[in-house]
């Protein structure tokens, strides 16, 4: 049979204004029942396109005016559909909200960024990113559901971010969906952000099935993981100092870029005019035979080469002479292939580690802000085809922080029952929130133990596949 492949962005909405909501009480038990009735009112498919060899219908949605890509699982249709999830996400610097349907239709999503806020700083500066989420996240939230055409009444589950991130940010998601799921009688899932960037992608790939492979590459992560099952991962490698996405936003801010979109876009544009062998940069980490990533030499190598260029940062690169626009331009390409050769050569490795451990992986997920990366993706999809697998990337929208990876993951956990019931609709000023700004994905493999300084030094909640093996084990006994 025919199988069409239709990928188009969900649509996103940037604000900057926060109204209150209004709140209403109901009834948790009656929420399958509502769902059912939601489904039939507001079909939604304009195109399905079947397949013969999955239980994943590829679909096109017209929904709320905007055109998504999704999927649609043929098997157990209605029980998916009649899921509604709402996920809340500001671990970091974007406020972010959005509407999934159990089938993987994305009702709705909204985002709101820092980005006046990331370049007045030159990053995420925690108590300024906590303020900014405070003031734009009620209106991030009623927006979602706006868009979605729903109220708080038609959803299942509240899914939102309790880690890794920062304790600020993140409380302030954790707070919103307490509220909206203590006064609606909803329950709650609590969702690991990495979890939620890998996968985001089995949102988008009908065929990703567990086990898979994940590099998951963001500002404060560069994590190789092999994913066993939901809430299963061993960690095969990760930063022992900084990850990539912090060397994209350094390198920018030193070179004068425009930094309001975060500085990885900015240093993959200017680098499209640079010679990328013009600047010799040293790739970290050549001798060690394991899968670990350091990105802090290679920054202090950009800062050098910056200072014996004369560099200006404060001179905007918009108004800098052809000459200096060049060698900047130059240094932006160089260090990208070096950072992104540091990335394919642990892949590789990773990947015939992965193969040792489940022989049927045929999937090597890349997510996270830095995998929008044109050339990241070019680069890897090189590396992952050489060893006959399949290279899985989210959309740009759905690889940098959004609500929609943590809806999706609310989603699949609630699916398997792992959420809490219903917070009260009030609860005490001094109520502790269950937050995990440092909070490892997997388990590390013994091959490859890293000396990851976050590691070393701070306090680190056990990792979600620990908890989730201990609850399992405790089930049966
Ligand atoms: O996943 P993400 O949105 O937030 C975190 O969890 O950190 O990732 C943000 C990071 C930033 O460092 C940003 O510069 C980087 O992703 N990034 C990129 C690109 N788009 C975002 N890096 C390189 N190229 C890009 N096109
Ligand atoms: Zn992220």
């Amino acid at each position: 049979m025919v199988r069409l492949f239709l990928t188009l962005s969900p649509a996103i909405s940037r604000l900057n204004i926060y109204p209150g909501t209004s709140i209403l009480a109901n009834s948790y038990s009656l929420r399958l029942e509502k769902h059912h009735k939601l489904k039939t009112e507001t079909p939604t498919f304009s195109l399905i396109s079947p397949s013969s060899s999955s239980n994943f219908l590829r679909t096109r949605f017209y929904s709320t005016g905007t055109k998504i890509s999704s999927l649609h699982r043929i098997e157990n249709s209605n029980v998916d559909d009649n899921l509604v999830v709402l996920g809340i996400e500001t671990s970091c610097d974007d406020t972010a909200a959005a509407v999934v349907r159990g089938n993987g239709e994305i009702l709705s999503q909204v985002i709101s960024s820092q980005a006046e806020l990331l370049a007045q700083y030159g990053g995420v500066a925690p108590k300024q990113a906590e303020e900014a989420h405070s003031r734009v996240i009620d209106k991030v939230v009623q927006d979602a559901l706006d868009r979605a055409n729903l109220t708080e009444k038609d959803l299942s589950a509240v899914a939102v971010t309790i880690g890794p991130g920062l304790s600020l940010c993140l409380r302030v998601g954790v707070q919103k969906a307490r509220s909206v799921a203590g006064n609606f009688s909803l329950p709650i899932v609590r969702v690991h952000h990495m979890e939620a960037h890998a996968l985001v992608a089995r949102l988008v790939e009908q065929e990703l099935s567990f086990p898979f492979m994940a590099l998951l590459i963001s500002g404060g992560h560069n994590l190789l993981v092999l994913a066993h099952k939901l809430g299963q991962y061993t960690q095969l490698g990760t930063t022992v100092d900084d990850a990539i996405g912090e060397a994209f936003d350094k390198t920018a801010k030193w070179l004068g870029l425009d930094i309001r979109r975060s500085g990885g876009p900015a240093v993959e544009e200017l680098a499209l005019e640079g010679d990328a062998k013009s600047v010799k940069f040293n790739v970290p980490m050549k001798y060690h035979k394991d899968c670990n990533f350091s990105y802090a030499g290679l920054k202090t190598q950009v800062r050098l080469a910056i200072e014996a260029k004369e560099i200006d940062a404060k001179c905007p690169v918009s108004s800098a002479t052809n000459e200096d626009r060049r060698n900047r331009a130059d240094i932006a390409a160089s260090f990208q292939r070096v950072a992104v050769l540091h990335l394919e050569e642990k892949c590789e490795r990773a990947i015939d580690w992965a193969l040792e451990l489940e022989p049927s992986i045929k999937h090597m997920v890349v997510s996270g802000g830095v995998a929008s990366n044109k050339y990241v993706r070019l680069r890897l999809n090189n590396i992952v085809e050489n060893k006959n697998l399949k290279l899985v990337c989210p959309p740009p929208s759905l690889c940098t922080d959004n609500g929609v990876m943590v809806a999706w993951t609310g989603l699949e956990h609630f699916r398997v029952g792992r959420y809490d019931p219903p917070p009260p609709a009030t609860e005490p000023d001094d109520f502790v929130y269950d937050l995990r700004p440092r909070w490892p994905l997997g388990e590390e493999y013994a091959k490859g133990r890293s000396k990851a300084r976050s590691m070393r030094t701070a306090r680190i909640h056990p990792s979600l596949t620990s908890i989730i093996r201990a609850d399992s084990l405790q089930q049966q006994t």
